[in-house]
């Protein structure tokens, strides 16, 4: 296999890379400065530079949630116009394309479990920008598998995970919400999952469409805290000796948050055969890797 990875310098992206690269297979990376995705000449050179491929994964992204606020244009130009362009250069080709969205695509007032197909509704300007790049994707090229996944963490962030890491050695006391229910989700597991799904549409075209990735059980980010820095007491020593569950209103941010984002993967599972693991078994996986390298 050969793929071509843009955004492969992000969190996503550098596990992407790695793991294609120990499967073997071929991989070439772009991403800024060299490949800026909102531009038609940057896409064309790196396709160029990758010679034949047989799958092409978009991990690019401005994922910058509450900045995309006041930075509206640059956020649709990457997540929207982008993708329409990426459609675009993977349809001249006749590639399968496989994009990654997000949990925010939605509004988070279900109470159970968003399917694929559920309608979107984004809050904020950030989903929008993704949601329209989804749409964007489906009415340019047919060809694509879109993956949403949620609450990202990797050895390679900025993330969650490390950001809690750090206040943890900083602060004596975190304050930490617990009125928002998602699933975290290990960038190394979403990688190849995304991998796993690369190999499959390179060999059959019948599993095109929109899919759901995450790592179980549902989770608040307060309960969530309380597992990273159990698990990591064994590597590090913490200041804080207290954490405080408070209400999202207490924690006031430029974009609104979805309160209930848990992503129902079965369809991903069943299509492709992908088994789902717990976050806290990620957690400790990626923990060991951060402490150990
Ligand atoms: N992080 C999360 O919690 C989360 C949750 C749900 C879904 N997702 C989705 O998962 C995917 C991967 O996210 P991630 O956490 O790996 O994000 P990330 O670490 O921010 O990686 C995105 C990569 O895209 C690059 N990029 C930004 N603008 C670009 C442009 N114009 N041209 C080319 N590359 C560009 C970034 O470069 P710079 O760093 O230099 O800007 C970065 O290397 C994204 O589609 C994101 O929407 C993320």
């Amino acid at each position: 296999m050969r793929v071509l990875i843009f955004g492969s310098n992000g969190q996503l992206g550098q596990d992407l890379t790695g793991q294609s690269r120990s499967r073997g297979w071929e991989c070439v990376g772009a991403d800024l400065p060299a490949c800026d995705i909102t531009r038609f000449d940057h896409i064309e050179d790196a396709f160029t530079r990758a010679g034949r491929v047989d799958a092409v994964i978009n991990a690019a992204a401005y994922t910058a949630v509450d900045a995309a606020e006041s930075n509206a244009g640059i956020a649709f130009a990457v997540n929207r116009d982008a993708v329409t362009l990426l459609a675009q250069a993977c349809a001249r080709r006749g590639l399968p394309l496989i994009h990654v969205s997000t949990d925010y695509v939605f509004d988070g007032l279900k109470t159970n479990a968003y399917l694929p197909d559920d309608p979107v509704n984004p809050q904020g300007v950030y989903g929008r920008s993704k949601a329209e790049g989804e749409a964007a994707l489906r009415q340019h090229w047919e060809r694509h598998v879109i993956v949403r996944t949620s609450w990202l963490f990797g050895v390679h962030g900025p993330n969650f995970v490390k950001t809690m890491l750090r206040l943890g050695k900083e602060r004596d006391t975190l304050r930490v919400v617990d009125d928002q229910v998602g699933c975290p989700t290990y960038s190394g597991d979403l990688a190849a999952a995304l991998l796993a799904i690369a190999a499959q549409v390179a060999d059959r075209n019948d599993a095109w469409g929109t899919y759901h990735f995450c790592n179980d059980v549902p989770v608040t980010w307060y309960a969530f805290t309380r597992r990273i820095l159990a698990l990591a007491r064994p590597y590090e020593r913490f200041r804080a000796s207290e954490i405080v569950p408070i209400l999202t209103a207490h924690y006031p941010l430029p974009a609104p948050r979805p309160p209930f984002s848990v992503l129902d993967c079965t369809s991903l599972e069943q299509r492709f055969g992908i088994a789902r693991r717990s976050w806290e078994e990620a957690l400790k996986e990626m923990l060991a890797a951060l402490y150990t390298r």
